[in-house]
């Protein structure tokens, strides 16, 4: 028995140490450098820079750019990232206005592709925290590409500069274990074709729109490449954050009539959506945005889509239960 008691002992202590040193390794290793290897045809990339380009790369740069690297003053020279879950640490966005030194004036456009579906780096670093854009058509990255070079006010050049993030070791052991870059798709992506509704909304909502990483359960089980596959898609009840730095769950929005939205009209999604207006009263709260750049159109397909995704049962605690 006292012999059992020793194995035991000296295996968890084993165990321990192994741990220990792991974690002292990711520590000090950081996030691991990836091989910035585009295809030929991203290193020539040029993409097109007419008004309707610049004028689509705007919709999304707004909805998803704008929201993430406008600082105080509206333009886009980086700020914290307070909306994150507090144990990814104080994490922060960076300058990426047309200034060649601090900010992207001097990235090509094959890097600027490169970078928004992969997080890559042209020196090979990895950026966890930046969304990494996987299933966005082809067309609507290179609209995103025009944008940048455009002559929104927003982007142009300043000098702000932000430190380099540091990041904490749960993020570091993470980056060292469950997570990494996408690879390049396969295959070019298109748009699906916009009278077929439920793929449209589809596109809109998972693609276009990353709905479905707030609107699922936990933020270490979302699926980017497969989306239906996060655990608890469109159920809502992520832990997410607003400015104040309060915890803001996200809605079920999957169609349970009791704990979602199966008893929601679809102006009052619309509403919702473009405008953050609350059908119970008032006004959703951050981190939910209006999302006023989608047309009703995209909004109705994408009512149309969560039609059709697997009802799930989840009664969130919702930030202010009650009607104001
Ligand atoms: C959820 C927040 C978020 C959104 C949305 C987002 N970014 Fe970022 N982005 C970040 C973070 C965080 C970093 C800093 C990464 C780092 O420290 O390595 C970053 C870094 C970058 C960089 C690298 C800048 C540099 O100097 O290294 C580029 C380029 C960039 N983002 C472009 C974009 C574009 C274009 C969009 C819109 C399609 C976008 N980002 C949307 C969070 C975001
Ligand atoms: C940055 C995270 C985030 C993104 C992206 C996001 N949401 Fe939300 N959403 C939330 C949060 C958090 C709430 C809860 C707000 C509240 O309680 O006031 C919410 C609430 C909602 C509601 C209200 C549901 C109810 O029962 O009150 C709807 C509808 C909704 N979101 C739809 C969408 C759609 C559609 C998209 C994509 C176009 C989207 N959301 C993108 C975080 C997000």
């Amino acid at each position: 028995m006292k012999k059992t008691l020793k194995i035991l002992a000296y295996t968890v202590g084993t165990l321990a140490l192994l741990l220990v040193l792991m974690l002292g390794y990711f520590h000090i290793k950081g996030i691991p450098k990836y091989k910035y290897h585009p295809p030929a045809e991203i290193v020539n990339l040029k993409v097109p820079r007419d008004s309707a380009h610049v004028a689509r790369g705007k919709v999304i740069g707004t909805m998803h750019c704008v929201e993430c690297h406008a600082g105080a003053e509206g333009k886009l020279t980086g700020k914290p990232m307070v909306d994150l879950p507090s144990m990814f640490g104080e994490l922060h966005t960076l300058n990426i206005t047309q200034d060649p030194k601090y900010g992207i004036g001097n990235w090509t456009d094959g890097e600027l592709y490169y970078f928004i579906r992969t997080g890559i780096h042209k020196e090979g670093h990895w950026s966890p925290f930046m969304p990494q854009y996987s299933l966005l058509a082809d067309e609507d990255v290179y609209s995103l590409i025009a944008w940048l070079r455009s002559d929104d006010p927003r982007l142009a050049p300043d000098i702000h500069e932000l430190p380099p993030n540091r990041y904490n070791l749960l993020v570091k052991t993470l980056g060292n274990t469950l997570f990494g870059p996408p690879p390049l798709p396969a295959k070019p992506i298109t748009i699906p074709d916009t009278t077929k509704h439920v793929a449209y909304g589809k596109y809109v909502a998972d693609a276009l729109s990353n709905c479905y990483i707030c609107h699922s359960a936990d933020i270490l089980k979302v699926n980017s490449l497969v989306p239906e596959k996060s655990f608890g898609y469109y159920g809502g009840g992520m832990p997410l954050r607003n400015e104040a730095g309060e915890t803001v769950p996200s809605a079920n929005i999957t169609m349970d009539k009791a704990t979602g939205i199966g008893n929601w009209t679809e102006q009052e999604f619309i509403e919702a959506v473009r405008f953050g207006k609350n059908p119970r009263g008032g006004t959703l709260s951050r981190p939910m945005a209006p999302h006023s750049t989608l047309t009703d159109a995209e909004v109705k397909a994408i009512f149309t889509y969560l039609k059709t995704v697997p009802v799930i049962k989840n009664s969130v605690q919702r930030y202010r239960a009650s009607v104001e």
